[in-house]
């Protein structure tokens, strides 16, 4: 039988400091009434001053080795649109940080869908045999790259890192991934971009204008695109897993907006609740959203063993993707974050249409 890559533990970071919409309004033209409205956003977690992602995918990557019960993994990979430096890859330092000595380890960039990529990464090298764990990590402090003074862009993103470990098992056991489905659209690149600091801009030998050192995105634009995108998605990973997407018991979307939630439902006419939120305290955390989410729904017990669980990403590339699993039986990963109690994603229980 064919080697499948299944999920043992789990575990999540956010970092200690919170920033809550009135903070945010007190510093920029905006209100909390809009942000609520707009994003389904309270607060988020920002790194403090010294902190990095790297520090994030450590914490979210020792959770998720203590949840599954092992010091050792064969490889690590991490997403990450936001690494500690250009060069070289973040994975490294945090593989060692671990202390899990001489593994493979790189970093897979593609912004919000990155978590995504590398759970296929990931399963890639333990179906080839090339491995027989893999630490998979979502990590962004995508706070970094946002000008102090853009509200559109300051108020929605959030810090933190989730991370799986998968080992080798069987298609059919609990916590096997299935339905694996990748895309993207590189026409439409620009809609989400840091257009400075790569090859294209120092190439030209001129220093980069400092708005073009941080984040853009066109927000309404890239809306249009995350509800087709991500309801498109979810169809074809349920068709390739053998699910009616009416079957799935929970979703876990990427958390970029409320109403791309409750739009992407509405587009698949399966209910809401269906579909697990966990927006309102931490924002938007790009490549950890994902993971992130999956802790604390496994944390609130919305997520149960035996649901049937559908994961879909949508992000800068612009790229999307998604994969699906029987929620296995986990160990309880440690708290996601040293401040304050583990957030709890609203969500009713599951109604069948
Ligand atoms: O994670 C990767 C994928 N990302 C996404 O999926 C994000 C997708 N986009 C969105 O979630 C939404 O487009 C946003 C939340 C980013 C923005 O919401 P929106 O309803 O599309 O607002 P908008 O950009 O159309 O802006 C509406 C108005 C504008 O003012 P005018 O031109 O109507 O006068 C903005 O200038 O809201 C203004 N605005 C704000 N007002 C108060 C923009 N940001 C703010 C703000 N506070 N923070």
């Amino acid at each position: 039988m064919a080697r499948a890559a299944v999920v043992a533990g789990l575990g999540a970071w956010a970092p200690p400091t919170v920033v809550t919409n009135e903070q945010l309004a007190g510093e920029l033209d905006t209100t909390d009434e809009w942000i609520r409205s707009r994003t389904g956003i309270s607060e988020r977690r920002w790194v403090g001053p010294g902190q990095s992602t790297g520090d994030l995918a450590v914490e979210a990557g020792r959770r998720a080795l203590a949840s599954a019960g092992t010091a050792g993994v064969d490889a690590v990979v991490l997403a990450t649109s936001s690494p500690d430096r250009p060069c070289p890859a973040t994975a490294p330092e945090v593989a060692a940080r671990l202390g899990l000595g001489p593994v493979a380890a790189f970093d897979v960039a593609a912004v919000c869908t990155g978590f995504v990529y590398a759970l296929g990464t990931g399963a890639g090298l333990i179906s080839l045999g090339a491995a027989d764990s893999v630490l998979v990590i979502g990590a962004d402090a995508f706070s970094t790259l946002l000008a102090p003074d853009d509200r559109s862009t300051r108020v929605i993103f959030g810090d933190g890192g989730g991370a799986v470990v998968l080992r080798a098992g069987s298609p059919t056991e609990a916590g096997a991934l299935t339905g694996l489905a990748l895309g993207s659209d590189g026409t439409l690149g620009d809609l989400i971009e840091v257009p400075a600091g790569g090859s294209r801009q120092r190439s030209t030998g001129l220093p980069a204008k400092t708005e073009d050192t941080w984040f853009t995105m066109r927000g309404q634009a890239v809306y249009a695109q995350a509800v087709r995108r991500m309801a498109q998605t979810v169809r074809d990973t349920a068709r390739r897993a053998g699910w009616a997407p009416a079957e799935v018991d929970s979703f876990v979307l990427h958390q970029a907006n409320t109403r791309i939630l409750t739009a992407v439902a509405r587009r698949l006419e399966l209910p809401p609740e269906r579909f697990l939120n966990a927006i309102a305290l931490r924002g938007n955390t790009v490549a950890a959203s994902i993971p992130l989410a999956l802790a604390d729904g496994a944390a609130s017990g919305a997520l149960r063993p035996g649901h049937k669980v559908l994961l879909a990403g949508f992000g800068g590339g612009l790229t999307w993707g998604s994969v699906a699993l029987v929620w296995p039986r986990l160990h309880r990963p440690p708290a996601s974050s040293s401040a304050t109690a583990t957030p709890r994603p609203s969500r009713a229980p599951a109604q069948r249409p």
